[in-house]
């Protein structure tokens, strides 16, 4: 296990009516400006709940609305805009992760002179943020407890993460009836990303076997409650052990100290910096076609623990054992959870970005459990088409 410094400062505040925390804010200054994405807060009743708790707290509100599924940069500007015309004490954010990324940028880039794009492509120049607080709606990225955030430029066909300890939220809101307004194609991508941030971290030669063991129990919670969440949406224990997993799937617990490969994930950021895609389901159609091409003598240990201790399957094969590990991945995605399958079912037509793609993702990728060049990552998005 390598050597790490793991530091969570996010209060959570985790269950039913844990909304009624946001009365904190006045802790934190007097005005806020509050972010959410194209209206599911307003259906479902979270935004009349949070302005009046905010109202009787003492806390003025300023609104940014509309912030995008792959959040812009433009909605980053605007935000950023607004803080340093308003005078803005402090962000909130409320939605899922795209609109918890852009406020987390917005908060870093009202304390910066230059453009905020500066601050996606080098988190290092994230020096101080507003303080940042949220109210989950969607349990998938884990950005409410990390430090994490992910901007597009798609007049670029860019989308990078950025990262500072300046970004994690102060104050995060979990209420898993909150989710139960969650489609289902977005409940089960949800599923497919947060058990991608564990597998992520899984897949790695490090002997780690505390993050392992917590990795394997957070991939069984998903692999239990996220059919049961896309069939009963109101189930509120299948929503909270989804929301709680997909927060530590991301929050360090199993990623440090075990050398992740993070080898998806700068794949899937280019599939929706080009096609704009769900990132969940660019997620679910690559994971077991990097698996397959990275199956070898040298990962098959891994692969066996997998099929085993995730899928509870037995074998005296040890081959038989790694691939029937990776089936029964794909048919949770494919089948259990109704995701497409592969590029073309979520409009991807052509390869004629491949290649590009492929040297972007390899330029961004961290990954070190089994290092991809760009010709491995075209035949990975080729299996995947
Ligand atoms: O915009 P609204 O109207 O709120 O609707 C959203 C959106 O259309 C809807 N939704 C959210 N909560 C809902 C709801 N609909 C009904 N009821 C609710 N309670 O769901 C749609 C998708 O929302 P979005 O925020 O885009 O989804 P998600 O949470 O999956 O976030 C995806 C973004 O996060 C990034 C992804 O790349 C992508 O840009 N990621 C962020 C990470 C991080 N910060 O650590 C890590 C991840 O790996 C990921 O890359
Ligand atoms: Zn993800």
């Amino acid at each position: 296990m390598y050597n790490f410094t793991l530091r969570i400062p996010t209060i959570i505040h985790f269950g039913k009516g844990a909304i009624s925390h946001l009365d904190e804010l006045k802790g934190y200054g007097s005005k806020a400006l509050l972010v959410y994405g194209g209206g599911s807060i307003k259906k479902n009743g979270i935004y009349d709940t949070a302005l009046s708790i905010l109202e009787n707290a003492g806390v003025a509100v300023v609104e940014l609305g509309g912030v995008e599924p792959n959040p812009r940069i433009e909605t980053v500007r605007k935000g950023v805009g607004i803080c340093k015309a308003e005078d803005i004490d402090m962000i909130l954010a409320i939605g899922g992760g795209s609109t918890i990324d852009c406020a987390k940028v917005i908060a870093a880039g009202a304390k910066y002179d230059g453009d905020p794009w500066d601050l996606v492509l080098d988190g290092s120049k994230i020096t101080v943020a507003l303080p940042i607080f949220d109210v989950l709606t969607l349990s998938a990225t884990g950005t409410e407890m990390d430090p994490f955030a992910v901007i597009s430029d798609l007049s670029k066909n860019e989308k990078w993460g950025t990262g500072s300890p300046y970004m994690v939220p102060t104050m995060s809101v979990l209420d898993p009836e909150y989710t139960y307004s969650v489609s289902k194609k977005q409940t089960a991508a949800g599923t497919a990303d947060m058990m991608s941030h564990t597998m992520e971290s899984y897949f790695t030669k490090e002997n780690a076997d505390c993050q392992k063991y917590m990795a394997e129990g957070l991939l069984r919670t998903m692999i239990k409650n996220g059919p049961i969440a896309l069939n009963e949406p109101t189930n509120y224990d299948a929503r909270a052990n989804l929301m709680w997993a997909g927060t530590h799937a991301i929050n360090g617990n199993v990623g440090e100290g075990s050398q992740p490969a993070w080898c998806v994930h700068p794949m899937e950021h280019e599939l929706s910096a080009f096609y704009d895609i769900t990132h969940g389901e660019g997620l679910a159609i690559l994971t077991p076609a990097w698996m397959e091409h990275i199956l070898s003598e040298d990962t098959l240990s891994n692969f066996v623990d997998f099929a085993k201790n995730v899928w509870g399957l037995s074998g005296d094969d040890d081959w038989e054992l790694a691939h029937a590990g990776i089936d029964a991945l794909k048919k949770f995605f494919f089948e259990t959870m109704g995701m497409p399958s592969n590029l073309r079912a979520v409009g991807i037509t052509d390869d004629k970005n491949f290649d590009i793609m492929a040297q972007k993702a390899c330029d961004g990728s961290k990954g070190s459990f089994v290092p991809l060049t760009k010709e491995d990552i075209v035949e990975i998005f080729k299996a995947a088409f």
